[in-house]
């Protein structure tokens, strides 16, 4: 199953003489979980933004499910199955969980209860569901996550982009994102995900993409990318495996 759903090909994006990203190509296929790794400002928040639409790219093209989506209107993308979590968590206070997670559902429908239905659905998937009716600014940090999550869900994608889900959250949560992550592949929606924790990307990803001073240092199955020199040099550290936790 080497169906590729994203294709990116020599994405180039320069801000003045900073090349964020140069040159950058990877495929991400229909079922996977890809995991975007790299150093702080090696590109791949950039590179989201070029993919959805949010940046106009300097070259090259995106192509999804074969069709060029290059500097497509944002909502455009999203309309035809390609979404994204933003590394700021972007929750509308005044509203009910439920709610904001309806916000997601008006993409395809302005029927009210077709949307409470899609809702409550993915409220179950993102186990948000005890949760429905608190205001959005109740949840701790590791719930707005999970609902920025449940509310790109509702836009029924079918693949998802994560920037940094998983950033200030302590054990445990990790352990129920990744759980989460993994559901949502079994769902059949494909992940594409940017994310520091390595305990947490290795395990769940079928490859690992590094991103390096804008470049596309490598990509390969993690446990090939977790040995490679280059990688640790730049981005692992030589202790990386001796550092190695368990989630
Ligand atoms: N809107 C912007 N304007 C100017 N420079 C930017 C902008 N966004 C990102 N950069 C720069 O591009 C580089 C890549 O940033 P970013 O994509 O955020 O990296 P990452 O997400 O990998 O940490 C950094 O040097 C950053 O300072
Ligand atoms: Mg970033």
């Amino acid at each position: 199953m080497k169906e590729p759903l994203l294709e990116v090909k020599g994405i180039t994006k320069k801000f003045g003489n900073l090349l964020a990203n140069n040159d950058v190509s990877f495929n991400v296929n229909k079922g996977e979980i890809v995991g975007l790794i790299g150093p702080n400002g090696a590109g791949k928040t950039t590179l989201f933004n070029c993919i959805t639409g949010m940046y106009k790219t300097d070259g090259g093209q995106v192509f999804f499910r074969g069709r060029d989506i290059t500097n497509m209107a944002p909502d455009r993308i999203c309309k035809q199955g390609l979404t994204r979590t933003f590394q700021i968590v972007k929750t509308i206070k005044e509203l009910t969980v439920r709610e904001n997670v309806m916000t997601g559902a008006f993409l395809h429908t302005n029927r009210l209860k077709e949307a409470e239905e899609v809702a409550d659905e993915i409220l179950e998937l993102t186990n948000l569901r005890e949760k429905a009716e608190q205001p959005g600014n109740s949840l701790t940090i590791a719930d707005r996550k999970r609902l920025e999550i449940a509310r790109v869900l509702a836009t029924r994608p079918e693949m998802l982009m994560l920037d940094e889900a998983m950033a200030g959250l302590n054990q445990t949560e990790i352990r129920e994102a990744m759980e989460l992550c993994l559901k949502i592949k079994r769902e059949g929606i494909t992940l594409l995900i940017v994310e520091h924790i390595m305990e947490a990307i290795m395990p769940i990803s079928d490859r690992i993409v590094v991103l390096n001073a804008g470049e596309k240092l490598i990509e390969d199955k993690p446990d090939i990318v977790a040995n490679n020199d280059e990688v640790i040099k730049a981005y692992l550290g030589e202790g990386y495996h001796a550092k190695s936790k368990k989630y």
